[in-house]
């Protein structure tokens, strides 16, 4: 484990040093080069190692759903990256895609959308799994419903890729294939953003009080909102408009702002305290607080880029009569300030939530102590 440690933070210092120094493989979430992209390899094959040895030596027969989503997310990373990354070495910072042209960018995508699907999704979908029943404290809502929404989930996003390639080189066919997969793929999602809320069933009234469930639950609201409208942005006619906007980067915040975040500091709030041997955070209306500034600051953030897209989309392809351009592509920009501006206000607030957060998890941490967890006796054999 702490080779994978150590081994992560020398992949994010090399790609701190090599990027600005301008190495690229030029692939998009994919652009380190390939002595960085084999450290990669080999620190997350050491992390499925850890992973998969740990629950090859559990006392239980069963396997939890949370620990599948978590196995699916580490397979298939491996997977993506060593396919997306293959390429032939031409000096040591310097290489050549395995794939030419239209492949290429095919693989690119195949990779692209799996990283959302597996990298922002299914290990969060593992996080969820464990932390909403936990801190709802009942049991989550239908387990086969959470066996469906795996399989569902797994098989689906494999398919999706070309949406990110409508209207380019890619046959017309695998367009639609792509499209088409992505519109399924609303119903494996919602599937997990139901299990997840309806959790809470007989718990609803914890909301009112406790703030963190409150972080996991809108956190699936934003996963539902970002899994819908994702669907949406797939079809050909609406990716028309949307494609270059502003519009995919709110898309992109809902889902990372709004999902991945707030699953995040939801799990981390319920975690810190039981790390330093404490009941709870040290202040619950920091949680509070964290919680509001965070849910506002997104949701300037995603509508000001709504707006900002839309209009931009609009104003790229209005034409005058004679056919000629209505606005220069400067006055589309010009016309963004005022929503660039409330998007820096929105990032602003989620950024501050943060500093509250670190501030807490500090006080928690200067007023604990370290303690050994006690592994829970196996009381029932599934
Ligand atoms: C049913 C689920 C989803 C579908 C069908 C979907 C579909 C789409 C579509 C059509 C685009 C625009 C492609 C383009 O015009 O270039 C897009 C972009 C994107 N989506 Fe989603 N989305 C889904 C869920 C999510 C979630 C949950 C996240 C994040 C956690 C996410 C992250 C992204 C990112 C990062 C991009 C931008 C990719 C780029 O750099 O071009 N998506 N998605
Ligand atoms: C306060 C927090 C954040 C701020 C202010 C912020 C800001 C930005 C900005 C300015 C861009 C460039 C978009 C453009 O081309 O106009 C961007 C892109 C992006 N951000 Fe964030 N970000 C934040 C958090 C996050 C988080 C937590 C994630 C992932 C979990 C994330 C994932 C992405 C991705 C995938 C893109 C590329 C989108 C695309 O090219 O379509 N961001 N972000």
């Amino acid at each position: 484990a702490s080779f994978t440690f150590w081994g992560w933070q020398a992949v994010i210092v090399a790609a701190a040093i090599s990027l600005p120094l301008g190495y690229t493989q030029g692939k998009e979430y994919a652009e380190l080069e390939w002595p960085i992209d084999i450290l990669i390899a080999i620190v997350w094959i050491s992390y499925a190692i850890v992973f998969f040895g740990t629950i090859a030596q559990r006392k239980v027969k069963h396997i939890y759903v949370a620990n599948w989503f978590y196995g699916a997310f580490i397979l298939a990373v491996a997977l993506l990256h060593i396919v997306n990354s293959a390429a032939i070495p031409a000096g040591y910072m310097k290489s050549y895609s395995a794939y030419a042209g239209v492949q290429d960018a095919m693989v690119q995508w195949w990779y692209g959308h799996n990283a959302v699907g597996f990298f922002l999704t299914a290990g969060f979908l593992g996080m969820m799994y464990y932390f909403v029943p936990k801190q709802a404290e009942r049991p989550v809502y239908s387990y086969s419903l959470s066996i469906v929404h795996f399989w569902a989930l797994i098989f689906t996003y494999m398919w999706a890729g070309p949406h990110h390639l409508h209207y380019t080189a890619l046959p017309d066919w695998t367009q639609s294939l792509g499209m088409v997969f992505s519109l399924i793929l609303l119903a494996p999602s919602w599937g997990g953003m139901i299990n997840g809320i309806m959790t809470l069933s007989g718990a609803w009234h914890k909301l009112r009080t406790d703030p963190i469930l409150r972080f996991l639950i809108v956190s699936l609201s934003f996963y539902g909102m970002s899994t819908f409208e994702g669907p949406m942005m797939a079809i050909k006619t609406v990716n028309a408009l949307s494609h270059y906007t502003d519009w995919t980067v709110g898309h992109v915040h809902s889902g990372a702002l709004g999902w991945v975040g707030l699953i995040s500091m939801g799990s981390l709030y319920y975690m810190i305290p039981r790390l330093f041997g404490q009941k709870q955070m040290f202040s619950i209306k920091a949680i509070e607080l964290h919680f509001w500034l965070a849910t506002i600051g997104i949701v300037l953030y995603i509508s000001a880029l709504w707006i900002s897209g839309v209009m931009e989309g609009l104003m790229w392809r209005a034409m005058n009569a004679d056919g000629t351009l209505a606005y220069t592509f400067v006055e589309s920009v010009k016309a963004k300030f005022p929503y660039y501006f409330t998007r820096l206000l929105g990032g602003a607030l989620y950024l501050s939530g943060m500093l509250v957060m670190t501030w807490n998890v500090y006080k928690t941490a200067i007023n604990g102590k370290a303690t050994v967890v006690q592994i829970p006796q196996v009381v029932a054999h599934a």
